[in-house]
């Protein structure tokens, strides 16, 4: 099973903030589930939710499959490249955490609109992770600026996304009522309904 240390300590804070969110019923989505920690630890948490986890990297679908052992509310994940088509699923939320900023920039696009395809009337998109305001402004902090250019390092198209982007690609997809939660170590929690 891949472990990412983050999301061990990312887990709760984020469930703390999704629960009310959550219908009773229905689909969540989730996209780049890496090694499933994510969606194992929150369908644990709601049982009467079914939770759909997707990744592109094939090579960790095993890691998902052992996390979700014995949560019969879990479907097998699916290879999802949020460019490429969305499978034709209904679901009541899209949630995604720490994607946009270790993906190229079209992602963000791709990511709106496919969670606008798949979403019914009045679901969530819920977005965690690191932002800048805007391109102007400064980081939130000295270490989301070291990490912004270690990732450009990595790769130049890497890199963290501004705030006012991010509203703008969201707005443009159709999502309504965005709302901004500050999180743990200068993270944010992004989260808007369809229209
Ligand atoms: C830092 S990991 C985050 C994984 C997980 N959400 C978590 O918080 O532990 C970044 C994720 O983005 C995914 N990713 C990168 N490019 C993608 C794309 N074009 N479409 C969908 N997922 C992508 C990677 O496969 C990886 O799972």
């Amino acid at each position: 099973m891949y472990t990412s240390a983050a999301s061990e300590r990312n887990k709760q804070p984020i469930l703390n903030v999704m629960q009310p969110m959550l219908p009773e019923a229905g689909l969540i989505f989730e996209v780049a589930s890496g090694g499933g920690q994510h969606v194992a630890f929150f369908a644990q948490h709601n049982p009467g939710l079914q939770w759909q986890p997707t990744e592109i990297d094939q090579r960790l679908h095993a890691s998902i499959r052992a996390r979700a052992a014995g949560l019969d509310n879990v479907h097998p994940p699916l290879a999802l490249d949020v460019r490429a088509p969305w499978p034709q699923i209904k679901a009541n939320g899209v949630i995604v955490a720490n994607m946009f900023h270790i993906a190229p920039i079209e992602t963000v696009r791709g990511f709106f609109h496919g969670a606008a395809s798949v979403l019914v009337a009045g679901g969530f998109v819920q977005v965690y992770g690191p932002f800048r305001p805007s391109a102007h402004s400064a980081h939130m902090s000295e270490g989301n600026e070291r990490f912004d250019q270690n990732l450009q390092a990595q790769n130049p198209a890497w890199g963290i996304r501004c705030l006012d982007d991010v509203m703008h690609q969201a707005e443009e997809a159709g999502l309504v009522q965005p709302k901004v939660t500050p999180m743990p170590a200068n993270n944010l929690m992004l989260h808007w309904r369809l229209a």
